[in-house]
């Protein structure tokens, strides 16, 4: 009978210094749940002499990951460091060494999930992987677990807390974004390198993990529709109040007879709509299942101890299988080969905000442009003029194609009275 449980932490940053902390302060509790203590027996980081906030002995910590490997007596790997390279490379070692891993790294998940669940499988071992999405929402266990029953046919949702929080300060404290971006690292919300947030890929990532779970099948990071917060052009989230919308930067994966779609890109969120009030580093998730209908999953998505509290769940699950001997049991191989939408398959209405020279005949001109490719027009609005005989005028089509939109984006660059398409949004989570 195991007496204790030994951890391998890789990783004492913002989740690492985390976990650490739940795990010190909750161990009575965490003993009363599991009948065993659960240790940190050695700590991986690149430095050794940094100063850290921590009771952990000094002593503990090691930039040798091999140090760590080669411990027999520890029996969970817990990856926190993030990254690729490295990240992979000690996660795949791990596993093959026989050894569960835990961790939070959407990078690796999302490029080389299948291939490192493979291998845990092969190996009889656990790989969890609750923090990659949504922080400390239990997001992925309900899809594996709470609804594995259902056939989930959407979901839709914030999954990138750094841009969520940019975005609500630039809205309600008037922040810069460069203002609203320091304070997200500051508060150790954004990637080591947080392009990653504001262009998207971070949540494409996350959209590629949750994808691929819920329709059972191999959704890849080149599939995902990215365009990232800074397509938000000035004016924009005065543009959508206007109209009764909130900006979100916003993920989407969505099923039907015709495939799969996934997006991630500023969309115009209706204002009554529960994701236009879902502030800061919050995120939300709808899941749409044929059985369940729609339910919706709202927490902190980053930061240290909501992570780490997804983190040491995933602890907790892999010492539970660790003291009953019954990990890597799980079934990862996907039910359904990977069949993409095309872009004539993919429908929503779209917001088009376009700089034209302020002359007659223009509007009649660029609404023909529309009819030309069978697009029907909600409204047409004219925003402003400028000094400079220009105008901004607002198209806000019914539901059209994405290839209908493309098309139409072409015509309007190549149109002589056109200057600028200053910007374009989908509309999310409209019915
Ligand atoms: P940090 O940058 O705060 O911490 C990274 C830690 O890993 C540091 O302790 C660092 O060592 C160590 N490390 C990095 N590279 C190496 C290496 N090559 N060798 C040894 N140690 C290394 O990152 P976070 O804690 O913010 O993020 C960790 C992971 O969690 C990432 O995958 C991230 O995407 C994910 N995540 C983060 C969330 C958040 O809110 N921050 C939320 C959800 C997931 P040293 O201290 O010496 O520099
Ligand atoms: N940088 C990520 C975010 C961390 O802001 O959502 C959580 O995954």
């Amino acid at each position: 009978m195991t007496k204790e449980i030994n951890i391998g932490l890789l990783g004492f940053g913002v989740v690492g210094s985390g976990v650490a902390k739940i795990l010190t302060e909750h161990q009575t509790d965490l003993q009363y749940k599991l009948g065993v203590p659960v240790h940190i027996k050695k700590v991986v980081v690149r430095d050794v002499n940094k100063k850290r906030d921590t009771d952990l002995p000094k002593e503990l910590f090691t930039d040798s990951l091999e140090e760590v490997l080669s411990d027999d007596s520890i029996d969970l790997i817990v990856e926190v460091m993030g990254g690729t390279g490295f990240a992979k490379e000690a996660m795949e070692r791990a596993l093959q060494s026989g050894k569960g891993v835990v961790t939070a790294n959407k990078d690796v998940m999302a490029e080389a999930g299948p291939e490192l669940l493979k291998i845990a499988d092969e190996k009889g071992v656990d790989l969890f992987f609750e923090a990659s999405v949504g922080g400390g929402i239990p997001l992925i266990r309900t899809l594996e677990d709470g609804l594995a029953s259902d056939r989930i046919h959407a979901l839709t949702g914030i999954v990138n807390g750094t841009t969520n929080f940019m975005l609500t300060k630039m809205k309600e404290e008037n922040m810069s974004y460069d203002e609203a971006l320091a304070l997200a690292t500051e508060l150790g919300f954004a990637e080591a390198d947080p392009t990653a947030d504001v262009d998207g890929l971070d949540a494409a990532r996350k959209m590629v993990i949750l994808a691929s779970l819920a329709f059972s099948t191999e959704v890849q990071l080149d599939d995902v529709y990215v365009r990232g917060m800074r397509e938000i052009k000035d004016g924009d989230v005065e543009l959508a109040e206007r109209f009764g919308y909130t900006v979100k930067l916003a993920g989407a994966a969505k099923k039907d007879e015709n495939g799969i779609e996934v997006s991630v890109e500023p969309v115009f969120v209706p204002d009554e709509h529960p994701l236009a009030s879902v502030n800061n580093e919050f995120n939300a998730v709808y899941v749409y299942g044929d059985a369940v209908g729609e339910t919706m999953f709202y927490g902190p998505g980053a930061g240290s101890l909501p992570t780490a509290t997804s983190v040491t769940g995933d602890i907790v699950a892999a010492c539970r299988n660790l003291l009953l001997g019954v990990n890597g049991k799980r079934k990862h191989a996907p039910q359904y080969d990977r069949k993409m939408k095309t872009d004539d398959q993919k429908f929503a209405s779209y917001f088009h905000r376009i700089l034209v020279k302020d002359e007659v005949g223009v509007l009649t001109h660029l609404t023909s442009l529309y009819t030309n490719r069978q697009a029907s027009l909600a409204t047409v609005i004219q925003q402003a003029k400028d000094d400079n005989d220009r105008a901004e005028l607002v198209f806000i089509t019914h539901s059209i194609s994405r290839q209908q939109h493309l098309d139409i984006m072409e015509d309007l660059k190549n149109a002589d009275s056109v200057v600028d398409v200053i910007s374009y949004y989908r509309v999310e989570g409209e019915n």
